[in-house]
């Protein structure tokens, strides 16, 4: 994927292919990418019969984050669904180009999947969100500068996050809020003065992933559920430092809840 001349598509079907071989299962219904605080999901949504370390699988760069465990897992769902649970995620901030960071969507497309649920920690911007929060991401703004599309390839992002996927999420929680996520590059948080610039153009929550994923997603034709846990409040919103201690701690805590609505939710689809 480093390089330029490479297919990227053609990489993803190399990987979905070692998926198959590794499993034994040829099609994936549906691909999760578990963020911080929503990993317990992967016990909760079936059966995991195969794991496997994600540096077998081609394109996948080892994890930077401890926390992040580079594993993919192929999970029997109740229904009789398969799913592809996605827990390596290559961040944007760590520098290895956005075809590294959207790898992982490719590969559950390319192994069948049909539906991309997206799911991340991140920092609210509503001072009614507290941490420990679940919100439904209704739409973004990618302020990364940069897009996983390449050359002339234009695609239209009207209801990117599905409303269909968020109606039935609510369907089972009706308390669930939904907002506008924005991504920064990262590594560092916001500035005060950049999540009030986030609020003015009309976001409701900050992070660092998520928005690239969903394009390259969208791309694959695949419908998108997205969630953010709220898991402190954005720099200047809150009056305390952010710490990554913090965000890992409040993620621990909300974990039982909201892999348990996850998992509802994936029981219906
Ligand atoms: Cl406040 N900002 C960003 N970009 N990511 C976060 C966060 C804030 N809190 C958790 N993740």
């Amino acid at each position: 994927l480093d390089d330029p001349n490479a297919d990227p598509f053609a990489i993803a079907a190399d990987a979905a292919a070692r998926i198959a071989e590794l499993t034994g299962i040829e099609r994936h219904d549906v691909a999760l990418t578990l963020g911080s605080g929503w990993g317990r999901a992967a016990d909760l949504i079936g059966e995991t019969t195969h794991s496997i370390a994600a540096t077998e699988v081609p394109g996948f760069s080892k994890p930077a984050l401890e926390g992040h465990v580079g594993t993919l897992r192929s999970v029997a769902l109740p229904s009789g669904k398969r799913a592809l649970v996605i827990g390596a995620r290559t961040h944007y901030y760590e520098g290895h180009g956005v075809r590294r960071v959207v790898h992982s969507v490719r590969t559950a497309a390319a192994a069948g999947a049909s539906t991309m649920i997206l799911t991340n920690g991140a920092g609210g911007i509503r001072e009614t969100w507290s941490p420990g929060t679940p919100v439904l991401i209704s739409d973004h703004i990618n302020l990364t500068a940069d897009s996983p599309l390449e050359g002339a390839t234009f695609v239209d992002l009207t209801d990117l996050y599905s409303r269909r996927l968020r109606d039935l999420a609510r369907s089972i929680d009706p308390s669930l809020d939904e907002g506008v996520y924005c991504q920064f590059r990262g590594p560092h948080y916001e500035t005060p003065a950049e999540v009030q610039m986030a609020k003015a153009i009309g976001g409701h929550i900050v992070g660092m992933s998520t928005a690239l994923e969903a394009i390259a997603a969208r791309q694959a034709g695949m419908e998108i559920l997205g969630m953010s846990l709220i898991t402190n409040l954005a720099a200047g919103i809150q009056q305390t430092p952010l710490s990554h201690e913090e965000v890992i701690e409040a993620g621990r805590e909300a974990e039982p809840v909201i892999s348990s609505l996850l998992a509802k939710i994936v029981a219906e689809l």
